[in-house]
């Protein structure tokens, strides 16, 4: 069966990592705008810098949960029947052993040259404005997808939900558009859609099926009713 899933924030909660809309409209105490724009990275770009490396160590540290660890056992039944498209730019869906992952809005691993547009594995700091390792000049950022730019591989994603006969949405309110839409896109294609999050997000009304809990719990029963399905 051909599934894709769509992860948020609330699929990395449990090993620590804060989501952001959980947080009051701020993120880990700073306005989305001041570090999530490119006028704020324009505005104080070592504040930015700083603020992304400090997400890079804090998601070092965490570990992945039953939630992750269950995907990773999805996709070892269903191979390249399954693709997994997440918003985080967290590693924990890789370190748990998934290894079909498109990260729609970047990695925190990963440093974009404002310079040569190189994208690379980040090589220190970026606080401390290392050498891009393609062209040298010190002008990289984080590799992550800002309000405003254009998320990654949205045609390979589109492709995917025409072609899906399910489409899952773990653990994200619904607010960023465009994988807020991934549920009509699915919908339109004729895929069921299932929702697994901790409350009711801004298009749980689009979905077939909502099934409300801790990711951990809800999307490991789920993965247990689809290996024994497949079985
Ligand atoms: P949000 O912080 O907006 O939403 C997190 C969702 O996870 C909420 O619906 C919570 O109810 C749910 N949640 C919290 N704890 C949970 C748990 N233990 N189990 C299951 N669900 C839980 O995060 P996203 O929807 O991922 O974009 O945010 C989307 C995008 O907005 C992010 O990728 C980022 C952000 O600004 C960019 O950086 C471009």
């Amino acid at each position: 069966m051909r599934i894709v899933v769509l992860t948020g924030a609330g699929i990395s909660a449990e090993s620590g990592v804060p989501t952001f809309r959980d947080a009051g409209g701020l993120w880990e105490g700073h306005r989305v705008d001041d570090v999530a724009t490119p006028e704020g990275f324009e505005r104080d770009p070592d504040l930015v810098q700083r603020f992304y490396d400090a997400r890079r160590h804090a998601a070092a540290a965490a570990l992945p949960n039953p939630a992750h660890e269950a995907l990773a056992r999805l996709e070892q039944r269903l191979g390249d029947e399954l693709l997994l498209v997440t918003q985080n730019v967290d590693d924990l869906h890789e370190r748990a052993g998934s290894t079909r992952v498109v990260h729609m809005h970047g990695e925190l691993a990963a440093a974009l040259c404002a310079s040569c547009g190189a994208r690379s594995a980040v090589p220190a700091d970026l606080a401390e404005w290392p050498p891009c390792p393609v062209c040298g000049e010190r002008m990289l950022r984080p590799d992550v997808v800002w309000f405003g730019e254009m998320p990654y591989e949205l045609d390979r994603i589109e492709a995917a939900l025409a072609a899906c006969e399910l489409f899952v949405a773990i653990g994200t309110s619904g607010a960023v558009y465009p994988a807020a839409g991934f549920v009509w896109t699915a919908t339109e294609h004729g895929a069921r859609t299932l929702e697994l999050n901790l409350e009711t997000s801004e298009v749980s009304s689009l979905f077939d099926e909502v099934r409300l809990g801790a990711a951990s719990v809800v999307v490991s029963a789920w993965v247990d009713e689809m290996l024994a399905a497949t079985a």
